[in-house]
């Protein structure tokens, strides 16, 4: 393995210089809105990156589409094809002994991302990373959005009951952002003081489709009676907004939506005052710190720079979002 990138000359005849490197990604669903923006914004970084180093970064892009044992495959085939390290977004996060072996027998590092391992996982061996972003920030700061909502917004509490009548549409069963999120979201709004009292929840695997349809059935069961969309993600929120549409219920009757996530639909949907809030999920600075960490590795560099949590996590914070920010923040983050 080489110890040191060797730009023109340092000094050093028997390093040879590295001129590229390989980086493999494997997406568990090329066609999730969140990660395909990640995604966009992980080659447009590599770019900036060759410009600015001379190293030619190739990335070499799977869709696992949903199928682990697709993705273990597409591992053992980066691994052939020389990627220096492959970036590994897990169809289950809790599978991912093949892959964690793979590496090992091959000495390929792996970063995982987005959907996180296990810490027993990700401590077998001491080149796997984590790249994400702080989980449990994303459910409080939906709450504290939900209880500025109700504070400020005269009628959310349409029976006027004092009581937050809401339902839940929630990402994947088992996935650590949708668990987290759902608890943290509630137990932020009762902690603030506000009684809730929920109707209904439905998993909708952050899908805007089965969103809508999960929203349509609970507009049936429930009628006006619902004050309050928790979404686990923005692409769902949406869902709950079609099936709004779709019903035919009255813009001024609708309950208060909110997201997470702050997609460009998202952050439209903000701006326009159908969504009242979002939180965002950074898919730039996630991108990039995975981008640097891949190269860092690949170039055999120490990776100082990138403060490391343990030496193996690197993990984003959540910005809340309102009409404000959504507009205000168009020109740097809505890219
Ligand atoms: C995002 C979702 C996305 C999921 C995929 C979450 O962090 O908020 O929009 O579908 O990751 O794993």
């Amino acid at each position: 393995m080489l110890s040191a990138v060797c730009l023109g000359g340092c000094g050093k005849e028997t390093e040879p210089e590295i001129i590229s490197i390989k980086i493999g990604v494997t997406l568990y669903d090329q066609y999730d809105t969140f990660l395909s923006g990640l995604m966009d914004h992980f080659n447009e970084y590599a770019s900036e990156k060759e410009s600015e180093t001379g190293i030619t970064i190739h990335v070499e892009a799977y869709n696992a589409a949903s199928s682990q044992s697709a993705q273990n495959e597409q591992v053992e085939d980066m691994i052939q094809e020389g990627c220096n390290v492959i970036c590994v977004n897990l169809v289950d996060r809790t599978d991912p002994a093949t892959i964690i072996d793979l590496a090992e027998r091959n000495n390929i590092p792996i970063i995982f991302f987005n959907r996180e391992l296990v810490e027993e996982d990700l401590e077998r061996w001491d080149q796997l990373y984590y790249v994400g972003a702080k989980a449990f920030e994303s459910g409080i700061m939906q709450g504290e959005l939900a209880v500025d909502a109700f504070r400020e917004r005269e009628g959310m509490d349409r029976n006027g009951d004092g009581i937050l009548q809401y339902v839940v549409l929630e990402g994947e069963a088992g996935h650590q952002d949708a668990i987290v999120r759902t608890e943290y979201s509630v137990s932020t709004i009762t902690q603030a003081g506000i009684p809730v009292e929920k109707l209904g929840n439905a998993i909708a695997n952050w899908n805007r489709a089965q969103a809508q349809t999960k929203m349509s059935q609970m507009i049936t069961q429930f009628g006006d009676a619902v004050e309050l969309v928790l979404a686990n993600n923005d692409d769902m929120a949406l869902g709950a907004i079609d099936a709004l549409k779709a019903a035919e219920v009255k813009r001024n009757e609708w309950p208060v939506v909110i997201g997470i996530d702050g997609t460009n639909v998202g952050m439209e949907a903000v701006r326009n005052g159908e969504m009242a809030g979002t939180v965002y999920n950074d898919k730039e600075g996630q991108a990039e710190e995975m981008l640097e960490l891949a190269f860092d590795l690949s170039t055999g560099a120490d990776l100082t720079s990138l403060q490391l949590e343990n030496g193996k996590y690197i993990r984003l914070p959540y910005t809340k979002i309102t009409a404000a920010e959504a507009s205000e923040g168009m020109e740097d983050m809505d890219k």
